[in-house]
């Protein structure tokens, strides 16, 4: 073998320290820590019930599986084009039309790697260094950290249960009074943590606000499909401007394939195309042949079925949340997570998980992940008092992950 002639030479100062940048020192995930014990205790007990995930416990529908057996036996699978398949640009836009009555040009639809994906690409297309986004607090994570590593400034507005845990058209405009009109606004409905709706009319008042103001709205939708009491709206409904982000990953039980979707107002569709094509060249090609077949009337059939688990999941929690002493929550309208105010037993929602999983084997997330607390600045808000609990898992295991959590919230009192 042939050693490089300087290979020899090279050394490191000793003065080398690894090159990091402040805007990549992005906020942990508390519940990796929550996650971590939960993995040494299935080693040693086998008994954890992990109500803290966030992602359906179902496979992908059987026609979306066999869509992708077909395309990897007969199909070259190479890249696409950065915007993604046709047929399945066609498919979400026609998607839109059956859910929300709107006609979407496939042309303004963008495939990407799982909603992220869009995320990013949106984020770098719509938002300079410095530019302010506003986001609901409590929150989730990676639009504060995306956002943040990108260089935006993250204003979060504290949402409570005066309204329903979600951002008003009078919070911007308390915001712009003070502030200027920000550069963005992200929303969620259903949202993560709390599973709460925008209501219909809200969501147009913002829509409406924000195609005034020039703040661009990113909606992000990855939640339709599963509500329990009324459909979700989208914000292409009402006109503006909006960038529309979708997924397959919760709905379509599909986390793991990465693939997701933006619909985007006319003057994106080329930045975000020259993005993602540099970012990703473009989403999981095998995945996205495999995505059209989730729209297909039986995959529908099988995914409305969870839906209809999740909905008496749903039930049982909120039946059972008397037994344990939790009043206040955000109002469980979608997704499958009930955001849980436990200042009655805890105002450290890291510690208070971690005994709960020590002594039951039941892990929650705690809501610090979505709404981190300064100490110095107090806010009502604080995830210090929160929990978030997922019961995207099976209704047997739920009951039994309450039975546990009950006992013990009962012998600690
Ligand atoms: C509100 C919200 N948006 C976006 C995502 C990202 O999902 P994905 O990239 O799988 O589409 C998640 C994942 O949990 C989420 O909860």
């Amino acid at each position: 073998m042939t050693s490089h002639p300087h290979t020899s030479r090279v050394s490191s100062p000793a003065t080398a320290r690894p090159r990091l940048s402040r805007r990549g020192a992005v906020e942990p995930f508390h519940v990796m820590e929550i996650l971590k014990a939960a993995g040494r205790r299935q080693v040693t007990h086998g008994d954890v019930i992990p109500l803290c995930v966030g992602q359906p416990s179902t496979p992908a529908p059987r026609a979306v599986r066999e869509a992708a057996i077909r395309a990897i036996e007969g199909e070259v699978l190479g890249y696409s084009d950065a915007l993604g398949l046709l047929a399945l640009r066609e498919a979400i836009a026609d998607h839109c039309a059956t859910a929300y009555g709107v006609a979407v040009d496939p042309g303004r639809v963008a495939v990407t790697t799982g909603s992220s994906g869009a995320f990013t690409a949106v984020f770098l297309a719509a938002f300079e260094v410095g530019d302010v986004v506003l986001m609901a607090r409590p929150g989730y994570p990676a639009y504060r950290n995306t956002l943040g590593a990108l260089g935006a400034r993250v204003v979060e507005l504290d949402c409570g249960e005066a309204t329903g845990f979600q951002p008003t058209v009078e919070m911007l405009e308390e915001y712009a009074r003070e502030h200027g009109a920000p550069a963005g606004l992200v929303l969620a409905s259903p949202a993560n943590p709390t599973g709460s709706l925008v209501p219909a009319e809200s969501l147009a008042a913002m829509t409406r606000w924000c195609a005034e103001h020039g703040t661009l709205l990113v909606s992000d939708e990855i939640y339709h499909g599963i509500t329990f009491d009324e459909p979700a709206h989208s914000a292409l409904e009402f006109g503006g401007d909006a960038v529309v982000v979708g997924s397959f990953s919760k709905y379509y039980s599909m986390t793991g394939w990465r693939v997701g979707w933006a619909v985007l107002p006319e003057a994106y569709v080329r930045p975000v195309e020259l993005l993602l094509g540099n970012l990703n060249i473009c989403a999981p090609v095998v995945g996205q042949a495999a995505a059209v077949a989730a729209f297909s009337p039986e995959a529908v059939t099988e995914l409305d079925s969870h839906v209809e688990r999740y909905a008496r999941n749903r039930d049982l929690l909120v039946r059972r949340l008397p037994e344990w002493g939790v009043e206040h929550l955000a109002p469980v309208d979608g997704a499958f997570y009930a955001y849980l105010d436990v200042a009655h037993l805890t105002r450290d929602s890291q510690a208070w998980c971690e005994a709960l999983l020590d002594a039951t084997g039941v892990a929650l997330t705690p809501g610090i992940d979505f709404a981190p607390a300064d100490p110095a600045r107090p806010r009502p808000t604080d995830g210090t008092r929160f929990v978030r609990l997922s019961f995207a898992g099976d209704t047997d295991t739920l009951a039994e992950g309450l039975d546990r959590l009950v006992a013990h919230v009962r012998s600690t009192a």
